[in-house]
């Protein structure tokens, strides 16, 4: 089979693709608590080569958001040296480097137990790494965080990354603002879908003032809570538009999920989400990475083809078989070892390597 679309490059504003292969954020839980990049990091991206944009995973911007004590992060200037590394490490690969950076709401924890302990009832964006009771965040809260993330996308840029994705889906802080499910706050950041997309907005446009054309600052948004009563597709993909008209070159569309009951039970996979992506490019005048259930090349390329999306973002399959891309890109696609949904990686039980 052909995969001539998903290996041909591919221009977003001034920046090329070598192919349409994205590396998805994919936490692997290798840091210590001092958020720093280690060489398994280095060795792990290095080993999964061949996509044309490579995204490292979920980076804290706060030692308050992260959603396990061996996250990265990207809260500190001390963490510019390690992630530089990384950066050139993808790059060596002939990957545009990219970075997601995140804030986890009310799912910042110091401890793993994201969906595996009660988390809190249904609350607007908030913090409260130490407890399962989570607060409103106050108007300083909303601004520090907004800082935090503005500080994390410069640390970004200075570290050499080329593409920075603010996490916006998957039930962090970016869709717990978004989604009616978890904001019921009554100022001007909760109530009208105006008001609860205005984090988003306003944290995109901060970003974006600070780091320019230096790098491509996109979002992953989830454009859609899988519970009733959550964001729609409709508020979803007028979010896109929104950020769109603040200057995004490109977006990586995924889910929302919701309130934390959404949580897979252990020894189910993830859905396949591609449709989303296909939902929200013909709304948009930008390109879209779509996402979601992709296992095999043949999959990918039909995405492409059929303009589901621009770009197809390959997670568990990279995992499975770091050699994904490099197989398909040589014509071996025959010999990839194909994830089998069995779900462990979703359990962050990455094996070392
Ligand atoms: C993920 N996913 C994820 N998403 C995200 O936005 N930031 C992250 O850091 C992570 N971390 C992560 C770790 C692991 C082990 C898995 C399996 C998944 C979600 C991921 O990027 C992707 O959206 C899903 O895996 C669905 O795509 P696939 O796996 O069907 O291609």
């Amino acid at each position: 089979m052909s995969y001539s679309r998903l290996l041909s490059p591919f221009q977003v504003a001034d920046v090329n693709l070598k192919n349409r292969i994205v590396m998805p954020p994919m936490v692997i839980w290798k840091s210590g608590e001092d958020a720093e990049v280690r060489d398994v990091h280095l060795r792990h991206y290095a080993s999964c080569a061949g996509p044309g944009l490579m995204i490292v995973e979920a980076t804290a911007v706060s030692p308050d958001g992260k959603l396990h004590k061996n996250q990265l992060g990207i809260f500190e200037d001390r963490h510019i040296q390690g992630l530089s590394r990384l950066a050139n490490t993808i790059r060596k690969t002939g990957a545009l480097p990219g970075i997601q950076i995140n804030h986890a709401g009310g799912r910042s924890t110091p401890e793993w137990n994201w969906g595996l302990t009660p988390l809190a009832p249904a609350t607007d964006g908030s913090i409260q790494p130490d407890s399962p009771e989570c607060r409103a965040l106050s108007i300083d809260d909303i601004e520090r965080i907004q800082a935090d993330f503005v500080s994390a996308a410069k640390r970004a840029v200075q570290a050499g990354f080329e593409y920075i994705e603010l996490h916006y889906a998957h039930g962090y802080l970016g869709s717990q603002f978004l989604s009616p499910l978890t904001n019921t706050r009554t100022d001007r950041y909760g109530g009208s879908l105006e008001n609860r997309q205005r984090f988003l907005i306003e944290t995109y446009r901060l970003c974006r003032e600070a780091v320019g054309d230096k790098a491509l600052l996109s979002c992953r948004l989830g454009i859609i809570d899988k519970d009733e009563g959550g964001i729609s597709l409709e508020e979803g993909i007028d979010t896109a538009r929104k950020l769109e008209a603040e200057g995004a070159p490109i977006l990586h569309i995924s889910r929302a999920h919701g309130v934390p009951d959404s949580v897979r039970p252990e020894g189910s996979s993830f859905d396949p989400l591609l449709h989303l992506a296909g939902n929200a490019r013909p709304e948009l005048g930008i390109p879209v990475i779509g996402i979601g259930g992709i296992l095999d090349p043949g999959t990918a390329e039909k995405a492409l083809k059929t303009g589901i999306a621009d770009l197809v973002a390959v997670g568990r399959g990279i995992l499975a078989d770091p050699q994904w891309a490099l197989k398909t890109i040589r014509n071996t696609a025959e010999k990839i070892n194909t994830c089998r949904q069995c779900s462990p990686c979703l359990w962050y039980k990455t094996p070392e390597k």
